[in-house]
């Protein structure tokens, strides 16, 4: 079915809002790009997002918020993460931070990581979309994976008409660039990517900041490129036929083999969107000391697949 067409109007805002509680995808304007919009607190929802862009990789997501102040429910803010919410917020800035104990956003959004990427978007549809949902909105930019991102609805119908449930139109984009991303999760402030905040406007609030050169030595946690990725404590093992003493099993499908101490269930009816939700949360539930490792049953390489076997892949691999 293709993407229905919603405009500013309040009775279009509340349906859009309607579709996102129920877990529906909804491409919505924000002041730089369009975001592809799911509800940032659902797995499920976040995975039909990764399905929707067809990306490789579970690259994390940047939940949207209505006001700053909702940023302390989800993420513990410094000194330097205070300054920065009260000088750019609303605005094109993304600030990644710690995740609360007891944040609500999906672990899926984050990649598995221990950090949210959180972001007020300056844009008056945008406000009142996620004022409506009541909910922080995941929303990476509203293209296909490896294309460049929309700036107007057009676009996104272009990318995604046939694969989300609507599309809210308000116009072009005014910045029609990214937002910046700052790290402010670790140690020294470090630029993840440039985007509609100049850094140098960031280091008039918060000092210097870090901007690793691509490929380099130091280089960024971002785009595509995460070195700290999440990675089991106990040792993974892939495309699991057989049972070895005292390991658990991670199970795709209706018939995993015998003999595991205990079983994880990435999805029973062999569903790749559900598998991708259950992903980080299995995962961390197996990663117990009284298993001697995790066993992973073979998962297709199609759709979402391909995703979750390069994150089971790089789970899996020797560490450095
Ligand atoms: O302007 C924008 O930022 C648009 C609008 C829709 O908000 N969104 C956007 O999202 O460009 P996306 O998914 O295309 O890019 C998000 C960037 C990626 O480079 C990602 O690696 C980084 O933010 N990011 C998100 N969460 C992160 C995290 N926890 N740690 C490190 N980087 C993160
Ligand atoms: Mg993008």
């Amino acid at each position: 079915m293709p993407a229905i067409d919603l405009s500013a109007e309040p009775q279009d805002v509340e349906e859009a809002a309607r579709l996102l509680r129920g877990g529906a995808l909804v491409a919505f304007p924000t002041e730089t790009v369009y975001g592809l919009g799911g509800d940032a607190t659902s797995e499920r929802a976040v995975a039909a997002i990764f399905a929707a862009k067809g990306r490789p990789r579970f690259n994390p997501l940047i939940s949207h918020l209505a006001a700053s102040e909702q940023a302390t429910e989800f993420a513990e803010l410094d000194e330097r993460a205070r300054e920065v919410a009260a000088r750019f917020w609303p605005g094109p800035l993304t600030v990644v931070l710690p995740r609360r104990r007891d944040c609500a956003i999906a672990l899926l959004a984050g990649a598995g990581l221990d950090t949210v990427a959180l972001r007020v978007p300056a844009h008056a549809l945008a406000h009142a979309l996620l004022k409506a949902v009541g909910r922080p909105i995941a929303a990476p930019s509203a293209n296909r994976s490896g294309r460049v991102s929309p700036t107007t609805a057009s676009h996104v119908r272009e990318e995604l008409g046939d694969r989300i449930a609507a599309i809210l139109d308000g116009g072009p984009c005014a910045i029609g660039l990214e937002s910046t991303v700052l790290d402010l999760s670790a140690g020294r402030p470090t630029l993840l990517r440039p985007g509609g905040i100049p850094v140098e406007a960031l280091e008039a609030a918060i000092g210097p900041i870090d901007r690793p050169r691509p490929g380099g030595a130091d280089a960024p946690r971002s785009p595509g490129m995460l070195e700290s990725h999440y990675a089991p404590a106990l040792a993974l093992r892939l495309d699991a036929i057989t049972a070895l003493p005292g390991e658990a099993l991670l199970a795709f499908g209706a018939d995993p083999p015998s003999g595991f101490a205990e079983i994880g269930w990435l999805s029973r009816a062999g569903d790749l969107v559900e598998a991708a939700a259950n992903l980080f949360a299995a995962l961390r539930a197996l990663d117990r000391p009284g298993f001697s490792g995790i066993a992973v049953m073979p998962i297709p390489e199609h759709g979402l697949g391909a995703a979750i076997n390069d994150r089971l892949r790089r789970a899996a691999a020797p560490r450095g």
